[in-house]
Formats: C-alpha cells, structure tokens, sequence
C-alpha cells in the first residue's frame, strides 16, 4: 500500500502561533473563557488537549460551564450511533446557552464532520454552530477561529483526506500524573463495520526523535504514565523510510531516566508479534498488559470484518505472549451481533472468551456506520436477539473478571497512585498490569508509586492497604 503523508512545516505551526497571539492581543487584558467537551477515544483526549493548547495561547482561561463561556468546542466521535446521538443532542442544548450570549462561539470538530452527510445536518439543522473542522484541519484552529471572530461568519472546514501530520501544536494537558502521547494517526486495515478509516484517514507515523523528545519532557515535567496512542501502534514506523518499529520505540522510552510507566494501545492481533513481546517481558517500565481486540471467535465473520485472523491464530498469540510474560493482563473488544451473526457463531466468540479467559473486556453491539461495507450486509437479527447475547457475554465476563481479580487477594502488588474517586475520597490506583486498585490515603501521594496488601474485590476494582 502507498502512502501518503503530508508534513506540517514548523513555519506553518508559527504563523498559528503568532495568529494565536494576534486574537489574545486584541481582547485587550480582558479575561475569555472557553470549554472544550470531548466524546470518544484516547486519541480524541489527545486532540481537546492541544485544542486547549491553542486556546491558553489566545489568552482563553478554561471553564466547565457552557453559560459563561465565550467559546465552546465539541470534539466528537463517530464509532457508534450512541456517540453521535450524544453530540446532536448536546448541541440541540446549546440553542439556550447562545439565546442568553448571542456572541458565544460554538464549534464542532472531530471525527464526525469528517461525514459528508453529518456537516450537511449541521449546517442545516444546528445553525448555532459558527465553525466545524476534521481532525485533519486542528493544526489550523487559530486561523479558523480567526475568520470565525472577525468576519462573523460560519465556517466549514471538514478536511481533504490528505492525512497530515503536524508538530509543534501546543498541549494543555488534562492531568499531572498520566499523559496521552499520540505515536500515529489514521489506520489502513478498513475492519469493514469501522468508520475511523475514513474520518481519521491513512496511518501515518510521527518521526521515533519527535515521539522521544516528548516523551523526556514529560518525564522531566514529572508525569509517571506515559500512554503511547495508535489505531494500531504494531504498523508503527512502517511509513517512514528509517526502519523504526513499535518494539524498538518502547525500548527506546524505556531508556529514558525516571520512575514512570510505559502503556500503549491499540493492538491489531494481525500485527502483534515476539518483537512487541520481547520488548514487554525486556522493559521494566513496559506495562505487562496487552488489549487486543478479538472483535469475534467466528471465522466466517472475522473474514466478513476483514480482520486477517482466525480464532486459532488468535489463541496462538495468546499463547506466545503468555509465554513471554506469563502474568500479561489481557483486555479485549468484542463486537455482539455483527451483521448474520447467527448462534454459532456468538457461540465460538464464548469458546475463546473462554478459552482466553480475559481480565477485562469491553463489548459493543454493532451499530450500522454509513459508508462502511458492513452496513451494506444483511443483518436479519433483531436488536432484541442480539442483546440477549451480548447480556450472556457480559454476565460471562463478569464472573471470569471476578475470579482473576481474586487471584489477587493476599498479594502485594506495585502501583501508581493515580486520582481520588470524586465520591467517595478514596484513592485511585493502577497495577502494572493496568488493573484498577483503590485503596485508603492521602492525596498528597497521588503521583507516586506504592506497595498495596490487595484485601478484597469486585468485577472491576482490586481494593486493598498501602504497606
Ligand atoms: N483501533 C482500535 C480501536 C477502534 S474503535 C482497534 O482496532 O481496536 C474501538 C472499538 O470500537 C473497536 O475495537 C470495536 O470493538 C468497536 N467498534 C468499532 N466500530 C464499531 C461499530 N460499527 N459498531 C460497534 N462497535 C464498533
Ligand atoms: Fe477500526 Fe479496524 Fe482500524 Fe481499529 S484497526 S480503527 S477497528 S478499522
Ligand atoms: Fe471515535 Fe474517532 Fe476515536 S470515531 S473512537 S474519536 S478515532
């Protein structure tokens, strides 16, 4: 497959820059505010963080409520019905919060206006919203928002299709202790129910001195989790010409100075390999973790999303990364009720979870994406016989999460105090392995590593005593 890649210039990033401080000089000392809400994945976090990057350089302070600020922006998602429906709804709200502050700016970006037929809704439908760009087009917000204030006019900019790729875009980072370090963009593998190939375009990889650069930063800045981010981090490195690969860049965060931890996702099981093991089971900063999405234990339907494995291929991998880091923490995604996913077929995805036996999962029921080429399948099943899989599925690994969760009970185990729960005070903690832990302390530890007695559990947490 050829690739296409089309560098940002450093001069292009500064002319953003000085636009950035153009806006911020001409709000004269008075104070702005914005909101940034972001629907999706990690990777759509990443984004809201550079947006409000760009925002804190025009001089705009952050705000959660959408009456006072001046400026909102809604980053979306596409990967479902459910996530679109959310945005639409959210923006059918923000009708009042413009009727009380007719100057409020409202955009929308993200992978949603990346769909013809969505930015068509908008610009018809949700005449409130003045600005709307793809994920492509964040590099040039400045100058979009530009236009926006001093022409008072909508602007639409959903992006070419070129696949881009910037550096230099200032972060405004959401948290002190965890950091969302974006490694690529885009994916090729058109899993044919998916729609992020076409709203995030063809993978490109960012250049391994710029990814390690940022990454000593955030260690010297003192962040202790460092998530690298891809649609498929295992295609790292295969579109530039010095031979880098996702192993070698682990290993190579990995010898950076400090007490921090390496995660990374995701992992396409077709690409996977005793490379990415060797540099896991090698790394003491790697976390021993592995998400890789299964989707299904059907042959007919893996061959029908186009995924390039079958059930025993994928146990063969499960196998060899047990055998290089025996206690791996494994975590997947399954779809229920892909388009004539028939009994048999939900059957042989239960033999793998099974087999598998997973520590954590996350399940979706399919949900149509237009323009993918599985919304072009028969699907015959009804919505209520998918779900009566998808309850059996989630209530089977709810009791396998349940016993290996216990496995922990007794042990002591290494964790980075990471957040409070809002509610009730405790504090919250991952393993290595990434398993939730809470357990009773001071916030004022939060950020650092500790030993923790594990003395209970549940479906989803570990709970336990700092030693
Ligand atoms: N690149 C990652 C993540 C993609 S989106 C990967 O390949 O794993 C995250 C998950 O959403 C997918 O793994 C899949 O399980 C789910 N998903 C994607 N498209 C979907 C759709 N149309 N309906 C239901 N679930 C979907
Ligand atoms: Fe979607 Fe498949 Fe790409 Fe993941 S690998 S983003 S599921 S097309
Ligand atoms: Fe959603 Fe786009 Fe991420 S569709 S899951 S925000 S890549």
């Amino acid at each position: 497959m050829s690739y296409k890649r089309t560098e940002i210039s450093p001069e292009e990033i500064k002319k953003q820059l000085n636009i950035c401080a153009d806006i911020r000089a001409g709000f004269e000392g008075q104070s702005r505010l914005a909101l940034v809400e972001t629907f999706g994945c990690q990777q759509n976090e990443e984004d809201s963080e550079k947006i409000r990057g760009y925002l804190c350089e025009m001089g705009f302070e952050m705000t959660e409520d959408e009456f006072s600020a001046d400026l909102i922006v809604i980053n979306t998602c596409a990967v479902r019905e459910h996530a679109e429906m959310r945005v639409f709804g959210n923006l059918g709200a923000l009708t009042h919060t413009k009727k009380d502050k007719p100057q409020q700016i409202i955009a929308v970006c993200g992978c949603m206006v990346q769909q013809e037929h969505i930015t068509e809704k908008i610009k018809k439908s949700f005449r409130q919203v003045d600005l709307v760009f793809g994920p492509d087009e964040l590099w040039r917000f400045p100058e979009l928002i530009k236009t926006v204030m001093s022409e008072r006019k909508r602007v639409f900019a959903p992006g070419s299709g070129d696949g881009c790729i910037s550096e230099g875009v200032p972060h405004l980072r959401s948290d002190k202790v965890k950091a969302w370090l974006s490694i690529m963009n885009g994916c090729n593998n058109f899993c044919t129910y998916c729609i992020v190939p076409y709203t995030r375009f063809r993978e490109r990889s960012r250049r391994p001195e710029d990814i390690l650069d940022e990454a000593k930063k955030l260690v010297a800045d003192g962040y202790k989790e460092i998530t690298l981010l891809g649609q498929n981090v295992n295609s790292y490195g295969r579109d530039l010409d010095c031979g880098a690969s996702f192993a070698q860049l682990i290993r190579q965060v990995n010898d950076i100075e400090g007490d921090f931890v390496i995660r990374f996702m995701t992992s396409h099981p077709k690409d996977a390999n005793e490379e990415l093991f060797a540099a896991m089971r090698d790394c003491e900063k790697c976390e021993k973790h592995l998400h890789l999405p299964l989707q299904s234990g059907s042959d007919r339907i893996l061959k029908a999303m186009n995924r390039h494995y079958n059930a025993e291929k994928y146990l063969a991998l499960v196998d060899k990364v047990r055998e290089y880091v025996p206690d791996v923490v494994l975590t997947t995604d399954i779809i229920v009720g892909f388009p004539g996913e028939t009994d048999e077929d939900f059957e042989e995805t239960m033999r793998v979870v099974e087999k598998v036996r997973y520590d954590a999962m996350f399940t979706f029921i399919y949900s149509k994406r237009v323009g993918t080429p599985a919304a072009e399948m028969p699907d015959p099943f009804t919505r209520e016989e998918k779900q009566i899989h998808f309850d059996r599925l989630i209530e089977t690994q709810n009791r396998i999460s349940e016993e290996k969760h216990r496995e922990y009970i007794g042990k002591t185990v290494r964790v980075l105090l990471d957040g409070k729960d809002r509610e009730d005070g405790i504090l919250t903690a991952r393993t290595i392995g990434g398993r939730l832990v809470r357990t009773a302390g001071d916030e004022s530890a939060i950020g650092s590593f500790v030993n923790v007695k594990i003395n209970d559990c549940n479906t989803w947490a570990l709970r336990g005593d700092i030693v």
